[in-house]
């Protein structure tokens, strides 16, 4: 018998929130962005809910590769670049779109020997000071390439720090406008804070978007603006079970470290989900739960396997009740793990990604 332990994927949210995303910048094609195993997902499991994008966005060869074997013949998107010169071959065989963002990668195109001209996309340093050229070496960059015969078609791009927040991109917008007033090639701006919050603004003319963690249902902007508000649906759901039940006395404590004591008396549920599970240690006493779709809370702290919660007010849960972690029960009850994300001070990003090994994936 396995552990009550199970992790799912629902293609039909991701097909929802690909088409929530596309009202959002009607004018757009969309990559998916499926880079860190479409963000802890798998590249497997969420393919069929996104074959309604454009494109798929992604950093590594590999994941390129598997995308091209689940067969894809649409655009892929490299957004790192290449990394070094052999990676060009996969990218002519596989048909690679890839960002150039600095002097070596333009060095490695002009040597590389294809037959196939490749698509490029010019990223600029508009203010992130992570990737790309900065604003006064843009247009140099941009005219090395365009002489380049293993070059084709140039787009250009940039990439947002603060789109989920107050200082917004007006400050990049300027930078990036200044730098592609006067050139050609398509434009690709927003990931899913700036799709959601500013796409459409006539300013950000945007030829690709380029959402990631809100196709897979988080509010990028959590907590100013939930999942419902911009009606993404979740996608990936944790779900276990009570495995026991404790009835405690008050000055009784929890778990290691006796971090929860009980002021009075109550029944708590062991359930069969931990750290060793991707479950966030970090969550305390009060984290959200759902007890058979009914909100609770987690109390003392989460161990490798287990963790407890209160199921004071909950007389019918019991051992085999539905404890869901976050996503959606099975009957349809909601815990955004932006909540979750949030409990343990960090973003859904993490909580995606961190999903373990361990636990067994369905897809709906
Ligand atoms: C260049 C680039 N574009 C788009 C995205 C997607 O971002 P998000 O998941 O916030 O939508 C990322 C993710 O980090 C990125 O690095």
């Amino acid at each position: 018998m396995p552990r009550p332990i199970l992790a799912t994927v629902s293609t039909p949210a991701l097909r929802a929130n690909v088409q929530q995303l596309r009202q959002h910048a009607p004018d757009a094609k969309l990559w998916a962005v499926v880079k860190a195993n479409a963000y802890g997902h798998g590249i497997e499991r969420a393919y069929p809910g996104l074959t309604g994008a454009d494109g798929f966005a992604l950093l590594d060869l590999g994941e390129a590769q598997r995308v091209r074997d689940l067969g894809w013949r649409g655009p892929i998107l490299l957004l790192e670049g290449v990394f070094e010169p052999r990676d060009l071959e996969p990218c002519s065989r596989l048909g690679l779109w890839h960002v150039v963002h600095h002097d070596a990668q333009i060095d490695m195109l002009a040597a590389h020997k294809t037959k196939q001209p490749h698509r490029v996309f010019l990223k600029l340093n508009s203010g992130m000071n992570r990737l790309g050229f900065a604003a006064a070496r843009y247009r140099a960059a941009w005219t090395r390439l365009n002489a380049l015969p293993q070059v084709d078609e140039i787009s250009l791009m940039t990439h947002f720090s603060d789109a989920d927040g107050a200082r917004g991109i007006a400050h990049q917008m300027q930078v990036f406008d200044a730098c592609t007033r006067d050139l050609p090639g398509e434009r690709s701006l927003c990931n899913s804070a700036a799709t959601l919050r500013h796409a459409q603004a006539p300013a950000v003319r945007a030829d690709w978007v380029r959402p990631g963690i809100a196709v897979y249902g988080s509010a990028p902007d959590f907590a100013q603006h939930d999942a419902v508000h911009w009606g993404l649906q979740p996608v990936l759901s944790l779900r276990s079970q009570l495995i026991a039940v404790q009835h405690l006395q008050p000055g009784d404590s929890v778990g290691y470290g006796s971090s929860f004591v009980a002021s009075q008396a109550m029944r708590i549920g062991i359930v069969a989900c931990g750290y060793a599970d991707g479950y966030p240690r970090h969550c305390g006493t009060g984290t959200p739960v759902l007890v058979d779709g009914a909100r609770s809370r987690l109390v003392g702290r989460v161990s490798m396997d287990m963790l407890s919660v209160d199921l004071t007010g909950l007389p019918q849960a019991n051992l085999g009740s539905e404890v869901t972690l976050w996503g959606a029960s099975s009957a349809g009850a909601v815990l955004p793990i932006d909540e979750v994300a949030q409990a343990a001070g960090t973003v859904a990003y993490e909580l995606m990604c961190a999903l373990a090994q361990r636990v067994p994936v369905q897809c709906l």
